[in-house]
């Protein structure tokens, strides 16, 4: 009898490899993350059908603003129209979009598009996408231990009292689960500062596939490969 696929239920995704795809093709950059947005929305869809509750997408890290001017302003102005173009389907599919990141740097109007965003699909309980525009690993510790700190010093808390769960009402999203599925295309094999403190029990999955070719079926691959593996959490 087969093996039943146990279905991950928070998936993180960096989306690797456009550059290199487009390069492939004597094309631009930007035409890789232009073949980027299709795949990720075709994820998603797979997603839902496959019963996943949680996909993070890292779609630009506080690393990416050292790309050359022209790239990290095509990748602004390419976040704020994806979300534009995207989010009444993405409502309509029950998607909650939520925005995972840091404010600084970023442009207004990629802000007010993941505001407005947000507050579109608030209700949704398909799916959540949490789409980390701006996002960094460190950068959500360093902001949490900021705001702790913060209310340590008004007396708002004991720092004895401090618990991983006290911790977690600091992140960028609180009710964020932990990864469960950590998928990375294009053959490299790092964490690149996504979600650290969410992903330390998550299953890694590196796929030797640019991330404009990565479809439905290789998705559910990866699914497969994550169901295969023993899950024990530190116990024995
Ligand atoms: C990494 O590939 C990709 C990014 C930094 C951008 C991700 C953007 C998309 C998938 C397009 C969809 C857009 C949004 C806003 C969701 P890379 O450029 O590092 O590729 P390389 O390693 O081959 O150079």
């Amino acid at each position: 009898m087969s093996k039943k696929i146990e279905i991950p239920e928070h998936i993180a995704i960096v989306m690797d490899g456009n550059g290199r795809w487009a390069k492939d093709r004597g094309l631009a950059r930007t035409a890789g993350h232009e073949a980027g947005e299709k795949v990720l929305f075709d994820l998603v869809e797979a997603a839902i059908g496959f019963g996943v509750k949680e996909l993070s997408a890292y779609a630009f890290s506080t690393e990416n603003w050292k790309r050359t001017p022209e790239e990290v302003k095509f990748l602004m102005g390419y976040s704020r129209d994806v979300l534009r173009r995207r989010r009444d389907r993405l409502n309509e599919m029950g998607v909650k979009i939520q925005w995972i990141g840091r404010p600084q740097r970023l442009w207004k109007s990629v802000i007010s598009e993941l505001e407005e965003a947000q507050e579109l699909t608030r209700k949704n309980k398909t799916l959540t996408l949490n789409m980390c525009v701006n996002y960094g690993g460190r950068s959500e510790l360093v902001d949490a231990t900021t705001a702790l700190a913060r209310d340590v010093k008004r007396g708002k808390l004991k720092p004895d009292a401090i618990t991983e769960k006290t911790i977690e009402k600091y992140l960028y999203s609180p009710k964020m689960r932990d990864v469960d599925l950590f998928l990375r295309s294009s053959g490299e094999q790092r964490t690149s500062n996504f979600l650290p403190w969410q992903s330390v029990y998550a299953e890694f999955v590196f796929m030797d596939v640019l991330w404009p070719d990565m479809t439905p079926k290789q998705l559910w691959k990866a699914i497969e490969i994550y169901s295969e593996r023993d899950r024990r959490f530190g116990k024995a």
